[in-house]
């Protein structure tokens, strides 16, 4: 049975709309048989990495020295067949949360520098990691504004030696809740059962085919729309006649 584990690097813990998202693709893959857990980073001790290299090596028994749930949470991850990274986009980028737990990721690759595309980089160590998914909503209506983290996923991957199995970006995140006046379900409700077949077709293909992929980038409502109301919810926000979640 294929096992999937989530990890949500939202500082918004449970409360994270990108949650909703990740909950859809969680069924859609419990459905098509899969086993499946989601962890809210945000409720556990994770420390930045200070490249003391005590924990060099996993392989030679080395241990981390953080003394917190880093090397506990890597593990769990290790022991999926796929990880779900599950952030908002912050700056551009994933969450500081989540950059930080990737950072514990660093006994799994080797200190020694081996040329690989014509670059220094660092071949993974352990034996099998897990592919990985990634599922990120950001408040801008473009998708581009994704690039950059995808970017780095990618490169993360070939560092680790592992595969990147689906991307899941989604702009216009705030038909997802925060401006109550934004509430649309009548295009959230397909896009979820979207994402909910997502999950099945990616337990039994392994992947996502080019036109799931398509049909999840499309736009949610148009442009102007969604630019037009964002801001007159936010209009309404900072004169104080509305509170963010609230629904006029
Ligand atoms: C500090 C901060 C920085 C953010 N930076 C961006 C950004 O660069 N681009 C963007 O479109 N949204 C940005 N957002 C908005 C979040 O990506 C968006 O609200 C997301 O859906 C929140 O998801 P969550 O509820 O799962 O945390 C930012 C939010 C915060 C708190």
């Amino acid at each position: 049975m294929t096992r999937i584990v989530a990890f949500n690097g939202s500082p918004r813990g449970k409360n994270s709309r990108t949650q909703i998202l990740v909950e859809a693709f969680l069924e859609g893959a419990r459905r098509a048989g899969a086993e499946t857990e989601t962890v809210f980073l945000a409720e556990h001790s994770i420390l930045p990495c200070d490249e003391c290299m005590s924990c060099r090596v996993l392989n030679n028994g080395g241990e981390c020295a953080r003394g917190d749930e880093g090397p506990a949470l890597l593990e769990k991850a290790l022991n999926a067949d796929t990880v779900l990274f599950a952030t908002p986009l912050i700056m551009d980028s994933m969450s500081g949360i989540l950059k930080t737990f990737l950072e514990r990721w660093l006994p799994l690759v080797d200190s020694r520098f081996q040329a690989r595309h014509g670059q220094g980089t660092m071949p993974g160590r352990a034996a099998r990691i897990p592919d990985w998914i990634i599922l990120s909503t950001c408040s801008f209506p473009e998708q581009f504004h994704f690039q950059a983290m995808s970017r780095t996923f990618r490169e993360l991957s070939k560092r680790f030696g592992n595969r990147i199995a689906a991307e899941i970006y989604r702009g216009e995140a705030d038909l997802f809740g925060r401006l109550g006046q934004m509430s649309h379900p009548e295009v959230l409700e397909p896009y979820l059962d979207l994402v909910r077949s997502a999950g099945s077709e990616f337990v039994k293909n392994g992947g996502l085919s080019a036109d799931t992929a398509e049909l999840l980038d499309r736009p949610l409502i148009p442009y102007e729309q969604y630019v037009a109301e964002g801001n007159a919810a936010w209009d309404r926000i900072l004169e104080g006649t509305c509170r963010i979640d609230e629904t006029p």
